[in-house]
């Protein structure tokens, strides 16, 4: 299986390092970009093309350029695309303004998040009506390779860019309040910083191993009368569910207009 990306950027390179550190061979990796893509490929072994031949010899393509790039780039080169399974990245492009550029291609919208670099993305996809199943079984393995996949609507991925995509951003933002409390209430940054960290993953690990929801945890850790009771009201009188949903609601609204 050879593995083509057209644009050799941030989200390639995520992308790229996702699916090498997961096992896949080096040279099955084919990137095509005007400058970026000779260095990507002496950095990281992978082979580096023109887009034709990029194309020609990949099962996937994977789009990952600038939205705003879509017609421009491909114009020359819609018939190279006939039935190749090609996966857009493209940020608010839709399926049907895709297929408006590639009428034959197999094509899947796909959102990726940053963490698909150590294998720990979140990724959502929706496939075209010509879509065969087997090309729908090698994209679900392709982003598998990246993290963990969920087929949704395309009217859903506003939402899911809200907290898949910008999520980790909002995280990275709770993670350095934590540390800063901590180093204001006497622990030195490096130590705030490991506890905070192992803190979330253990956290996030154990609701994922077991059967029992946030809330349920929240009360097992908050016995009545306790210190992590007058924690959890604390953030309750500052309205902190509220702060966190008026943060999604508004990147959600950004996103529309
Ligand atoms: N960054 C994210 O976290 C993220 C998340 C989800 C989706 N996305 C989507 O991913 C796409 C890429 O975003 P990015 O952040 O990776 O952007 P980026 O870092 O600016 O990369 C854009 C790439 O497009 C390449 N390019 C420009 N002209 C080209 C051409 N004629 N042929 C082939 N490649 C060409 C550029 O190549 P050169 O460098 O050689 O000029 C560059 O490597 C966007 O559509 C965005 O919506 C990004």
């Amino acid at each position: 299986m050879k593995y083509g990306f057209i644009g050799a950027g941030n989200m390639a390179q995520a992308m790229i390092k996702g699916l090498i550190k997961n096992g896949v061979a080096t040279h099955d990796i084919i990137v095509s970009s005007p400058s970026s893509a000779t260095k990507l490929s002496n950095d990281l072994d992978i082979v580096a093309a023109d887009l034709t031949t990029t194309i020609e010899q990949s099962d996937l393509v994977v789009l990952a350029f600038l939205p705003k790039q879509l017609a421009t780039i491909l114009t020359d080169h819609v018939a190279h695309f006939k039935d190749k399974l090609t996966i857009s990245v493209l940020a608010g492009v839709t399926l049907t303004q895709l297929h408006q550029v590639l009428p034959d291609a197999q094509l899947v919208r796909s959102l990726p998040n940053v963490n698909s670099t150590i294998n720990q993305g979140c990724t959502a996809i929706a496939f075209s009506h010509n879509v065969t199943v087997d090309n729908q079984q090698k994209t679900t393995q392709f982003y598998t390779k990246l993290g963990t996949v969920n087929v949704l609507p395309e009217e859903q991925f506003l939402t899911f860019s809200a907290i898949a995509g910008s999520g980790p951003a909002y995280v990275f933002n709770f993670i350095d309040a934590l540390i800063a409390a901590g180093v204001a209430n006497g622990l030195d940054a490096q130590t705030a910083q490991n506890i905070t960290l192992q803190t979330l993953l253990g956290s996030s690990q154990m609701l994922q191993q077991s059967q029992r929801s946030p809330q349920e945890w929240m009360n097992i850790v908050a016995s009545p009368g306790g210190s992590t009771r007058a924690g959890l009201d604390s953030l309750t009188a500052q309205h902190f569910n509220n702060v966190i949903k008026q943060a999604i609601d508004v990147t959600v609204n950004h996103k529309h207009a």
